[in-house]
Order: C-alpha cells, then sequence, then structure tokens
C-alpha cells in the first residue's frame, strides 16, 4: 500500500457527479498536488480543486501516457454512461464503458497502480434476487449499461489473476448529491426532486409512486471508494464489486420526507416506460454484509440525514447551477 504522503491519485471522469466530489475529499485529504482531475470535457467548463486536464479514455495513449507522467499510485476511473443514456446509445455506451476501462486497466498494468472502478445495482436484473440482492448472485442485466457493468467487474477480476492489477470496486446504488448533476441515469429523480421540491415546490416523477430502489447519499459513497482503496489486502477475500448499500425508498416516501421540511410540496407521477421499466428491473436492496465484515463498511446517512443534507445543499447552490442539475 503507498503511504498516504506518496500518493498520486488520477481521477477520469472528475467533471461527473461522483468525479466532483471525489477530487474535493481526495485534494483535501492528501494536497491538491497529489491529485490530477480529468475529463472529456475541458477543464476551463468545470470546477476543480486540484490540477486539471482534458482526457478521453478512449484514447489508449493518452491514458497510457498521462497515467505514466503523473506518476499515477491509484486511478478513480469514474467516466462512463449510465442506464437511461445508454440506452439512446447502446454501442457508444458500450465502446465508452468497455474500451475506456480496458485503457486504464492495461495503462494500470504497465505502470503498477491500483484502479478504483464503481459498479452499480445495474449489475444486476429481474431474474436475480431483488430484496436482498446476495454478494453473489445471477447477474443478467437487462441494459446496457448493466451488461458493462457486469462484464467490467469481470475484467477488473482478470487485470488482478493475469497481471497483479489492484483493481478494487463496489456495486454503488443511487447516488444522491448537489454538487454535480448525475449524467442521465435511472434514480436521478432522486436528486431531481430536490432541486424541484425548493424552486417550485412540485415535482413531476418520471417514476411510479411504489417504485422502491436502493439508494446512498454521496457522502457516504465517497467514503466507501476511499476506505475499500485504503483497506488492507489480507482483510479481503475478494477486491471488486463489493454491494453497498445505505438506505431503500420510494418516490412516495422520499416526498413525504421532502414534506417534512418544504410544507406544501406536491408530486405527481408521469411514468417513463423506459426508466420505469429500467427501475424494476433493480435490486430493492443489496446485501452489503460482506461490505461490513470484509472492511468496516458502515453508512452514515439516513433517509432523514440525506433530505436534510440535500436541502441545505441545494438551498446553497447559486439558481443557474441548480437548474442545470434538472436537465
Ligand atoms: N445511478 C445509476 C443509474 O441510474 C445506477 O448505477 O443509471
Amino acid at each position: 500500500m503507498t503511504p498516504p504522503e506518496a500518493r498520486r491519485i488520477l481521477v477520469t471522469g472528475a467533471a461527473g457527479q461522483i468525479g466532483t466530489e471525489l477530487v474535493s475529499t481526495v485534494a483535501e485529504r492528501y494536497g491538491p498536488g497529489a491529485v490530477l482531475a480529468t475529463d472529456v470535457r475541458d477543464p476551463a467548463g468545470w470546477a476543480h480543486d486540484c490540477p486539471a486536464m482534458q482526457l478521453n479514455c478512449l484514447d489508449a495513449a493518452a491514458v497510457r501516457r498521462t497515467v505514466d507522467d503523473f506518476g499515477t499510485t491509484a486511478v478513480f476511473h469514474l467516466a462512463a454512461v449510465l442506464s437511461a443514456a445508454g440506452e439512446a446509445s447502446p454501442s457508444a455506451a458500450y465502446r465508452t464503458n468497455m474500451d475506456g476501462l480496458l485503457n486504464v486497466l492495461e495503462a494500470a498494468a504497465a505502470v503498477g497502480c491500483q484502479v478504483f472502478v464503481p459498479s452499480s445495482i445495474a449489475a444486476f436484473g429481474p431474474t436475480s434476487p431483488r430484496d436482498p440482492t446476495p454478494q453473489a448472485a445471477l447477474q443478467r442485466p437487462t441494459t446496457i449499461y448493466g451488461v458493462t457493468k457486469v462484464a467490467g467487474e469481470l475484467l477488473c477480476d482478470y487485470y488482478h489473476a493475469r497481471f497483479g492489477v489492484d483493481a478494487r470496486g463496489l456495486r454503488f446504488p443511487g447516488l444522491i448529491s448537489y454538487s454535480a448533476p448525475p449524467g442521465g441515469g435511472t434514480t436521478d429523480y432522486a436528486v431531481e426532486i430536490f432541486h424541484a421540491a425548493l424552486e417550485d415546490r412540485r415535482y413531476t416523477c418520471f417514476l411510479r409512486p411504489d417504485t422502491r430502489m436502493d439508494m446512498m447519499y454521496m457522502a457516504d459513497a465517497i467514503r466507501a471508494a476511499v476506505e475499500l482503496m485504503d483497506a488492507p489486502v489480507e482483510a479481503l477475500t475478494h477486491r471488486n464489486a463489493f454491494n453497498v448499500t445505505a438506505m431503500q425508498f420510494t418516490p412516495a416516501e422520499l416526498a413525504e420526507a421532502i414534506r417534512v421540511h418544504v410544507p406544501g410540496f406536491e408530486i405527481e407521477y408521469d411514468p417513463d416506460p423506459l426508466r420505469q421499466s429500467i427501475a424494476d428491473s433493480w435490486p430493492d436492496r443489496l446485501d452489503d454484509s460482506e461490505a461490513r465484515s470484509q472492511w468496516g463498511w458502515q453508512p452514515e446517512y439516513d433517509l432523514s440525514a440525506t433530505v436534510s443534507a440535500m436541502l441545505d445543499g441545494v438551498g446553497r447552490l447559486a439558481p443557474v447551477q441548480a437548474g442545470s442539475a434538472r436537465r
């Protein structure tokens, strides 16, 4: 394990929903000079607390060169196309999610650095047990995003077994945050709803009121990623694709929890068939007992703490930024 003072952390997808908060956390923890934020988007257009550059993960030579030049000890590979966006162009989603990961793993194998790769509830499908979904369960997802997540989990295991790459990962539930908007997922309603509650006091949800899904507040997700990467390898019986969870709720239950703080908040439902069918194919609740026992995973934010933190955070955003989270 690289000592903290020698860490050199490269983040891909740094302008995204997870990347924005991960970069701040690791820059604060290891110093801004220890972090390189990269994204396919020009860094002039997004906020970062450390050096940043444009990097397309599909450019294998650029990925290899950047990982090398930075003296990278760990890549947090967050660049990906999410579930609903993936269905708009499955082949493009496949290329971004698989070829991007392959390029990162190749670079990691060459320089001997760690890799963190998020997997997802989307790695399960309608034939997986849904409440709870065990760590080891049948994985037959029905979205291209889910297909790439299962294949990505396997690719990480393969690069570890074949080339010794210390590739670790978590199966995240839907992630709730306000610093940067999610990029076209099915769980995005649980972010949009907070912006709508504060701006309009009403929200039209693209899922049915009783659609139960697994969720987590971003601060917990970032802590989970950092803790897993720091976990002593002797404690782990596997490294990759740990189920993690924090809470489960339906849109109706989330609206009720928001109404405690925003009296008169109204929700109506206009289910989108694509996103409803995706949500219906996913787990209600992941069984995260392996993460808890192997590296001490413990969430801190339940529904009520998440609602308070989100209303507080969204309330502090500049109006233009808050609006962009709803697109
Ligand atoms: N939040 C993701 C999505 O909805 C799931 O990993 O696509």
